[in-house]
């Protein structure tokens, strides 16, 4: 059977023309800062971003402890949203790769406030206590459902980390989603932060890769700890071509994906059968709480019928638009939907 498979917008298949881009990459190696390609691709984003400078990694994940790593030492405290990917999705290693903890703080649709997070920044003179060192934001947020962080509260915490000392890091996987949704640019979004990680390989369409951003200064130092952990890639301007040929293609074409999640969301709104939260619809990702029966048996019978959807939350499931599943495929989801519902 083929399956329409909405489970993430990490599920898309390199193009046609972004595999040409591939295939007629120029490359070198990537360990002596030789590979051409690589060195477009970080340029190219550096300036997109409006950060100094930019480093190519495997992954978000990488990108995101890569950041942490450069900016803490052990012992170290980093605050962030209760459901932050940083701190449920990326198996523990601020622990195991940064000897760091996190301080979670429950938000509201992916977001905390400085209000919230003020009171849990530990006193400079307790010395006993971990030392903060970093707040984290996540743009747009993936567990809370694709939810884009509004700018007057990233520049509220901005100037909260300021007065304390403490780094500021976004995740922004999918910030070019945020960036479409709002028409705020990524390098608005970028420049509140002292680094950003942003993903090529979800809706942008990417095989894989990611680009964190910063000072020329942070990204030296997270280039040797890269290297550290044996991100060291040699001719790897073949895949760095795939993420150029992303940004330079893919990032408007996002708007498509959030007009389809927000049919998908519309009907299932109507549904009496399923808890869909609109105002959390903002970009590509629904969280449905199905409540005539459990979030597994309505993955199963969608599969059944040839859908492919996710589990979400424990008593949701999350349903992803992205460029490899066209309109057509969204009226087919909806009926499918219905069908199972029903
Ligand atoms: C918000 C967020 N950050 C980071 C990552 C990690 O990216 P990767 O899967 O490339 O390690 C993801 C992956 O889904 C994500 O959704």
């Amino acid at each position: 059977m083929k399956y329409i498979d909405l489970r993430s917008d990490t599920v898309t298949r390199p193009s046609e023309a972004m595999r040409k881009a591939m295939y007629e990459a120029e490359v070198g190696d990537d360990v002596f800062q030789e590979d051409p390609t690589v060195n477009k691709l970080q340029n190219y984003a550096a300036e997109l971003l409006g950060k100094e400078a930019a480093l190519y990694v495997p992954s978000g994940t990488m990108g995101n402890q890569l950041c942490l790593n450069t900016w803490t030492s052990p012992g170290d405290e980093v605050i962030c949203e209760m459901d932050a990917h940083i701190f449920n999705y990326e198996s523990g290693s601020p622990a195991v790769l940064s000897g760091i903890q996190i301080l979670p703080i429950v938000g509201n649709k992916g977001v905390i406030t400085p209000e919230q997070v003020e009171p849990m920044i530990r006193p400079v003179s307790a010395y006993y206590m971990p030392k903060t060192r970093l707040i984290e934001v996540e743009n747009t947020h993936n567990r809370a459902g694709g939810t884009i962080h509004p700018m007057e509260n990233i520049i509220a915490l901005e100037k909260l980390a300021r007065k304390h000392s403490l780094y500021f890091h976004m995740d922004g996987a999918r910030i070019w989603n945020a960036s479409v949704a709002t028409g705020i640019a990524v390098s608005e979004y970028a420049s509140h932060f002292d680094s950003v990680s942003c993903c090529l390989s979800k809706g942008l369409g990417a095989p894989a890769g990611s680009i964190i951003a910063g000072s020329k200064d942070f990204i030296a130092k997270a280039f040797v700890r890269r290297k550290a952990w044996g991100g060291g890639m040699r001719q790897i301007g073949i895949l760095a071509a795939a993420g150029l040929y992303a940004l330079q293609n893919n990032i408007e074409r996002l708007k498509e994906d959030h007009e389809k999640a927000c049919t998908i969301a519309k009907s299932l709104s109507e549904n009496p059968k399923v808890g869909v939260d609109l105002s959390s619809v903002q970009t590509n990702i629904i969280i449905v709480k199905p409540l005539s029966m459990k979030p597994e048996e309505m993955i199963m019978k969608c599969k059944e019928k040839g859908l492919l959807i996710s589990g979400g939350k424990i008593d949701s499931v999350r349903i992803v638009t992205h460029l490899d599943a066209g309109f057509e495929d969204v009226k087919k989801t909806v009926k499918i939907l219905e069908e199972v519902l029903d």
